[in-house]
């Protein structure tokens, strides 16, 4: 597994890094074993994983309770990044929740502290003020941002040169921080951290239709706004979706590799990208994951993979946000 230095940091992560969502269960993921849940967690660290992203907001510290109970002895040979929540985002709320994330990973320091969802109403200023004290107190040894768009990202530059990463959506079939965000993550060399790689599943091919995915999964643009649980308002593009399912599918077959390696090997080999956070919610399903580590595609693969998503990539348009029809990312 290669490791890569995160800027303004004294560590380095796994190019493939563990998401620590689904392990809880409940809202979008249904019910989970957490037996299950502690052998994924020890798998991904047994077969080279060293980066863990948890978040306040994945079972109320539920998760990081769980990263705690399974690598709690090896937590010096883990990176853990976790995410406070946008109401937190004032000065003193961030010291605070900073505070209640040290004590659900029974921890004296945070490896990396990142913002879930950027605020408008909180000045960035204040909560960049906020998160380069804690940095120089030790609380945190790093910070970075989640789900922050061009706009996002230059109202922060202007008060602090210090952030490591941005977390964002960014999968095969969801291409759109191509357009704007990724070009502005390159140009402040600030690497990103793609969430949902293999789109919730989708990616692994185990969904031929819309209709066999559950609804509480069929929350993104892709799917239409008739679903149950959909906030977009929009016609959604299934069909276009899942014949672009198909055809990447008809490329990994090419190469006689799972589409789901295929998916996160081709995230791995696109620029500024620096680790790739997969949800496991099992042993067997990390170690299946895991193995895309070993898979470099090459130069024509890549370039059919691109081929056969851009047309879904101009259908969703511009807006980076995968859940919602006016973009809280901005
Ligand atoms: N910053 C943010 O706003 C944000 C938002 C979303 C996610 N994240 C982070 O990114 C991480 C990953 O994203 P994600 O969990 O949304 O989605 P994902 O990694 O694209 O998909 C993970 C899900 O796919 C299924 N799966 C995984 N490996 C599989 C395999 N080999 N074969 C078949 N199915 C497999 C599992 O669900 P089933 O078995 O139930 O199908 C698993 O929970 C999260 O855990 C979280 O840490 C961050």
């Amino acid at each position: 597994m290669i490791c890569i230095k995160l800027p303004h940091t004294d560590f380095e992560v796994s190019e493939i890094a563990f998401g620590a969502w689904a392990i809880v269960g409940g809202f979008n993921w249904g019910p989970q074993d957490e037996k299950d849940s502690i052998d994924a967690l020890r798998t991904a660290y047994e077969m080279g994983i060293n980066f863990f992203d948890t978040a306040e907001l994945y079972g109320k510290g539920a998760s990081e309770n769980l990263i705690y109970k399974a690598l709690g002895e090896v937590r010096d040979k883990i990176i853990v990044a976790t995410k406070i929540k946008p109401d937190d985002f004032a000065f003193e709320d961030v010291k605070r929740a900073t505070e209640e994330r040290l004590k659900a990973l029974k921890t004296d320091q945070l490896d990396l502290l990142q913002l879930h969802w950027p605020n408008p109403k909180i000045p960035v200023e204040e909560t960049m003020g906020a998160l380069e004290e804690l940095k120089k107190e030790g609380k945190i040894r790093a910070f970075g941002v989640s789900n922050f768009g061009k706009e996002d990202l230059s109202e922060a530059f202007k008060y602090t040169d210090e952030i490591s990463s941005n977390q964002l959506p960014y999968n095969l079939i969801w291409r759109v921080i191509e357009y704007e965000v990724l070009p502005e993550c390159k140009n402040r060399h600030v690497p990103i951290l793609c969430y949902s790689p293999i789109m919730q599943g989708l990616l692994t091919g185990k969904f031929s239709d819309p209709a066999e995915v559950p609804d509480d999964r069929a929350r993104t643009r892709h799917f239409s706004s008739k679903r149950g649980q959909t906030r977009h308002g929009e016609a959604g593009c299934e069909k276009e979706t899942f014949e672009t399912l198909k055809k990447i599918k008809t490329i990994a077959d090419q190469i006689g590799k799972p589409m789901v390696e295929v998916s996160i090997a081709w995230l791995m080999a696109q620029p500024t990208v620096g680790s790739v956070i997969v949800g496991g919610r099992n042993a067997e399903q990390v170690k299946k994951n895991v193995k895309a580590a070993d898979l470099k595609l090459d130069d024509d693969v890549l370039k059919q993979l691109n081929q056969a998503t851009q047309p879904l990539k101009e259908q969703l348009g511009k807006n980076p946000d995968l859940w919602e029809g006016e973009s809280r990312i901005r």
